[in-house]
């Protein structure tokens, strides 16, 4: 039976989440695939700041906001150390504007925080009933440590609310580890001595799991259609599986087909993908080492199952390339 209509809002939709749910949703339409008739309203900074409160609280007034997503965060990790400010504005202060304009408005609060709430120290799945931030295993850096207070706020404000925590997020949008990886393959192809072929290295130390965001919009967008939002809490949302970024990046590589460990695909010569550890690359930010997320939670609460991470890289590549955002050597 149809339920009464929803209105959503989802801010910061010009990213890659939110463009993720703009698509995974009109597919969902094409298909016949919506039990409810929800009306999405798809607002980004210029629609819809969130760091102004009077915006916030009047937006949701006006059109009458029954659930906010926010993909809206400040995500880049390495210029939020020199920006802290910034960025505990947007992933901290603007998610209480949130969480407090949905508790006066009585609207459900769907936020997304990350796998670097911890320290990734661990060496087992992170579970949520493990505490993020505590002691040797606090958040690496001002990124990891705005999105824990983020989701301090929402559980302390008392709003009705989903927090999903996700990991190393990619898509067909924005800029992200499957387009720079493959581009940077594609490049090396020919990079070496004499038209040779060349090589990339990719660090193997950390550890973790490649989430297509459209996986993770299908589950947001199941969890509203089915009118499960009031199973409040955290739950953990990354793809199925462990990798590198090294093993990543070699997928990718074998997926476009310009890549590989030996710099050979068959007879043909690739680029050639070098493993290497993180202290080889200068970087601001310390990352997590390991920082695999546990999804029994968010399975057995949602009936939800997650792809493979290679399953759905094959996908995001197979659109990337059917696009022409990126080459391979199948449809070149
Ligand atoms: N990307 C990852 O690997 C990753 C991993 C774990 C968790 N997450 C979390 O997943 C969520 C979605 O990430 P994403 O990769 O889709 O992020 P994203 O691509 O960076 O998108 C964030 C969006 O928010 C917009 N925005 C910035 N300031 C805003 C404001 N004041 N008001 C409204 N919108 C504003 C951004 O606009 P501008 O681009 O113009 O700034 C952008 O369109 C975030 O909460 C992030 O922390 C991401």
């Amino acid at each position: 039976m149809m339920e009464k209509t929803k209105n959503i809002l989802v801010t910061g939709s010009n990213g890659q989440l939110g463009l993720s749910l703009k698509k995974v949703l009109g597919r969902n339409i094409e298909e016949g695939k919506r039990k409810n008739n929800d009306n999405f309203l798809f607002t980004d900074v210029n629609e819809l700041d969130i760091t102004d409160k009077d915006s916030v609280v009047d937006f949701m007034a006006e059109h009458e906001i029954d659930v906010v997503v926010n993909c809206a965060a400040y995500t880049n990790v390495e210029k939020a150390e020199e920006n802290e400010e910034r960025a505990d504005l947007l992933n901290n202060v603007a998610v209480g504007y949130l969480a407090s304009a949905c508790k006066d408005a009585g609207a459900f609060l769907i936020h997304i925080s990350t796998d670097y709430v911890f320290g990734g120290k661990a060496n087992t799945p992170y579970t949520e009933d493990m505490e993020p931030g505590g002691g040797s295993d606090a958040p690496c850096g001002v990124y990891g440590r705005t999105k824990l207070a983020g989701e301090k706020i929402i559980t302390a404000s008392d709003c009705k609310y989903l927090i999903f925590r996700t990991a190393w997020l990619y898509s067909d949008y924005g800029k992200n580890f499957v387009k720079t990886i493959s581009n940077k393959i594609k490049e090396n192809t020919t990079s070496g001595d004499n038209g040779m072929p060349g090589s990339i290295k990719v660090v193997f130390d950390q550890v973790g799991t490649p989430t297509f965001a459209e996986d993770l919009a299908d589950a947001i967008l199941t969890v509203i259609d089915k009118r499960m939002l009031d199973r409040q809490g955290v739950y953990n949302f990354t793809d199925e599986g462990v990798c590198s970024w090294y093993d990543f990046a070699v997928e990718i590589g074998l997926l476009t087909g310009f890549g590989s460990t030996i710099g050979l695909i068959g007879k043909k010569k690739v680029c050639r993908i070098i493993p290497c550890r993180s202290d080889e690359f200068h970087s601001k930010v310390e990352r997590p080492s390991y920082s695999v997320l546990d999804k029994t939670r968010v399975k057995d609460m949602f009936g939800i199952e997650i792809p493979y991470w290679r399953e759905s890289l094959k996908k995001c590549i197979s659109d990337l390339a059917e696009a022409d955002v990126i080459m391979t050597a199948y449809n070149k």
